[in-house]
């Protein structure tokens, strides 16, 4: 059985595996529409169980559409209306519940131990729709637009991120490391990724590039990425820490510093991290980013189904 819970923990060749999986599906789909199941429909009969303990629009729509066109069904809970948001029901109990009743389950909390507690106590796979620290299903879904867009293997390429050490943030890392694609980061110093990540890179042999000045960061870019300065889990002093960002708003002058043909990803919802101008421009392929998930959690699901050919 394979989870899906940090990029880090999971073989390349095996993430490699999931993004030609998904790229042949979405070929093999251009004249179907939504709801039609890709031939063949193989997770059939299969139920997948969703719980979300924050907000979610892209995440749960893009779960709904993937298991759908791959013939099974969803269910999505939200973890106040059961017995273990009260407090009335373990883990362990609601985890045998749902290995008894489905077939994989995806959770996003605000807590990376409960994702690990439900991995010991689950006997299906389970999938991580965001977590503090980790949002993988996202970043590898914005490795396979990358390629799609640039028509060329990531590794290729110079990405840059210019936001918050977030949990979007850490997932490319790791995948930075998987895809072996350069890395550059910029943010205020307070807001470096943490030791403990750093040294995760330097223990599997790779490097980052850390600036604190904006287009440093930017230069030579390819693609240049960014989020939400206040993530859902943040607890900071919310106008102070989007004060300490303002110099890394992306607008047309900070993308001067990149490519020419540099483009504009994010993972929304968005916040004043980028203007208008750049995110609703040409360089910007958010929407084709957003839809892509759909693709790329399928052939993810297929994964953890023990189903990718
Ligand atoms: N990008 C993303 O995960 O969006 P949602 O929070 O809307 O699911
Ligand atoms: N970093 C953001 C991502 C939202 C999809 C958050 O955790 O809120």
């Amino acid at each position: 059985m394979k989870h899906f819970i940090n990029l880090k923990d999971i073989p390349s060749k095996d993430l490699k595996k999931i993004i030609i999986d998904a790229k042949r599906r979405k070929n093999l789909r251009k004249k179907l529409s939504t709801l039609e199941v890709d031939k063949g429909a193989p997770l059939k009969g299969k139920l997948l169980i969703q719980m979300f303990e924050k907000s979610s629009l892209r995440t749960r729509l893009s779960f709904y559409l993937a298991i759908k066109q791959l013939g099974g069904g969803t269910l999505t809970l939200r973890s106040n209306e059961l017995h273990l948001g009260q407090g009335g029901e373990s883990i362990a109990d609601t985890a045998k519940i749902l290995s008894t009743y489905g077939d994989g389950f995806m959770l996003r909390t605000d807590s990376d131990k409960k994702v690990e507690n439900f991995r010991k106590y689950l006997s299906i796979p389970v999938i991580n729709g965001l977590s503090p620290s980790s949002h993988p299903t996202q970043v590898l879904s914005d490795v396979f637009t990358v390629e799609e867009i640039k028509k060329k293997p990531i590794s290729k390429l110079n990405i840059c991120w210019i936001g918050d050490s977030n949990n979007v943030l850490e997932s490319l890392i790791s995948a930075s490391v998987k895809f072996s694609f350069k890395l550059s980061i910029g943010c205020p110093r307070k807001f470096e990724p943490s030791t403990k990540v750093k040294n995760w890179v330097k223990k599997n042999k790779k490097k980052i590039f850390i600036y604190n000045d904006p287009k440093k960061a930017a230069s030579n870019a390819d693609v240049i990425f960014s989020d939400k300065v206040i993530s859902l889990n943040d607890k900071v002093h919310k106008k102070k820490k989007i004060a300490q960002f303002k110099k890394f708003k992306i607008d047309k002058k900070l993308m001067r510093s990149a490519k020419k043909n540099c483009i504009f990803l994010h993972c929304l919802p968005r916040g004043n991290e980028v203007s208008d101008d750049i995110f609703l421009g040409n360089k910007s392929h958010v929407w084709q980013q957003a839809l892509n998930r759909v693709h790329v959690q399928k052939s993810i699901l297929l994964y953890c189904f023990g189903k990718l050919r």
